[in-house]
């Protein structure tokens, strides 16, 4: 084991950890995904066929990586992304994990697939919170832990749409992690976003629109933001990488509502990257998972800390001064 100090980790580092500590089964639950997982895998390499085009001639010393949605002020664009199942990593985890982003103040998405419930989420941190919900759990539950959530004072709620099919695990279905059951999948429709604008008055987010047209449909069913993502390659094999289907939903709706962007993330630079190419912000799923493994709490709030220096160091090294700043022109596609 390493003796270095935490405040000097990587990511990696945090990986490496994680892996030993993780149970098994855990480690097995995290780092899978859909069948072969072409998916997980072109999810990070995708933000690898960009380069960063640098400027050294400016007096740009401690860009602002401060952002705003929701009504929040927020220390950093990248926010945890739901996870169902951080109990399975151990007991403790869910509240680490809500009490180590509250360290930092990053908006945090729950599950409602989580063993924690908004009550829960609420009293572990005061961090900004977003319900998701999951619509095969029947409109009563969704709409009570809405309510909920509203009542609690969380940012916003949204649904997770993608899990038309459930999640797989190589060639399997695993059982849920809140209550043993088997997953089922559930039919997407716009009229569950109608429905859940009419349970809050919270801005809606909806979650796994990796098409132009499914943004659409959203948008004018009445959601507030839209998260670009493919459930980290859980869902459907040789599916796009998110990155490559944020560009046609930012032209779609992006004019609009926010777009946000989850799956691969793994660094500041792939976080500049995504607001380079028109999110807004970005949430963050394994790799809070491999913070919490490692170091718990501490282990969370460093994993937000390492995407911050590095989200800095890149804007130092491209010259732009604050996140509202970046476009498209630091990027250059990679033709090799
Ligand atoms: C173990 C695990 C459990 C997850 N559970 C949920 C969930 O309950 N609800 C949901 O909307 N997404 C869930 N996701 C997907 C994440 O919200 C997110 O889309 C994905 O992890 C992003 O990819 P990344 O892990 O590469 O950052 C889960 C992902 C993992 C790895």
């Amino acid at each position: 084991m390493t003796e270095k100090p935490l405040e000097q980790m990587g990511l990696r580092e945090l990986r490496a950890i994680a892996r030993q500590q993780m149970p098994a089964e855990a480690w097995h639950h995290f780092n899978g995904a859909a069948e072969s997982k072409a998916t997980f895998y072109r999810n990070p390499r995708s933000f690898q066929r960009y380069l960063f085009r640098q400027r050294v001639f400016h007096d740009i010393a401690d860009p602002d990586i401060t952002t705003e949605l929701f009504g929040h002020k927020l220390p950093i664009p990248a926010f945890v992304a739901p996870v169902g199942s951080f109990s399975l990593i151990g007991d403790q985890k869910e509240r680490e994990v809500a009490e180590g982003a509250g360290r930092v103040g990053a908006m945090v998405f729950c599950s409602q697939a989580a063993k924690f419930n908004p009550q829960n989420w609420r009293d572990a941190t005061k961090s900004p919170l977003v319900f998701m919900a999951y619509m095969n759990r029947g409109r009563e539950e969704v709409s009570a832990y809405a309510k909920l959530s509203q009542d609690l004072g969380f940012a916003a709620v949204g649904i997770t749409m993608d899990t038309v099919r459930p999640v797989k695990i190589g060639d399997e279905v695993p059982l849920s992690t809140k209550d043993g059951k088997p997953r089922r999948g559930h039919v997407a429709s716009p009229k569950d976003i109608e429905w859940m604008k009419q349970q809050v008055s919270l801005p809606v987010v909806i979650k796994g629109m990796m098409s132009a047209e499914d943004a659409r449909t959203a948008v004018n069913a009445g959601a507030d933001a839209v998260l670009v993502s493919n459930h980290g390659g859980r869902i459907l094999d040789f599916n796009r990488a998110a990155l490559e289907a944020l560009p046609e939903v930012v032209d779609a709706v992006g004019a609009k509502v926010p777009v946000l962007l989850d799956s691969g993330i793994r660094s500041g630079g792939d976080i500049v990257k995504a607001l380079a190419l028109g999110a807004k912000a970005v949430l963050v799923g394994r790799p809070v998972a491999w913070g919490v493994s490692a170091f718990g709490l501490r282990g969370v709030e460093r994993v937000f800390a390492v995407f911050s220096e590095e989200m800095k160091r890149v804007l130092c090294m491209t010259g732009v001064p604050s996140v509202g700043a970046i476009t498209k022109s630091i990027l250059i596609r990679d033709q090799n």
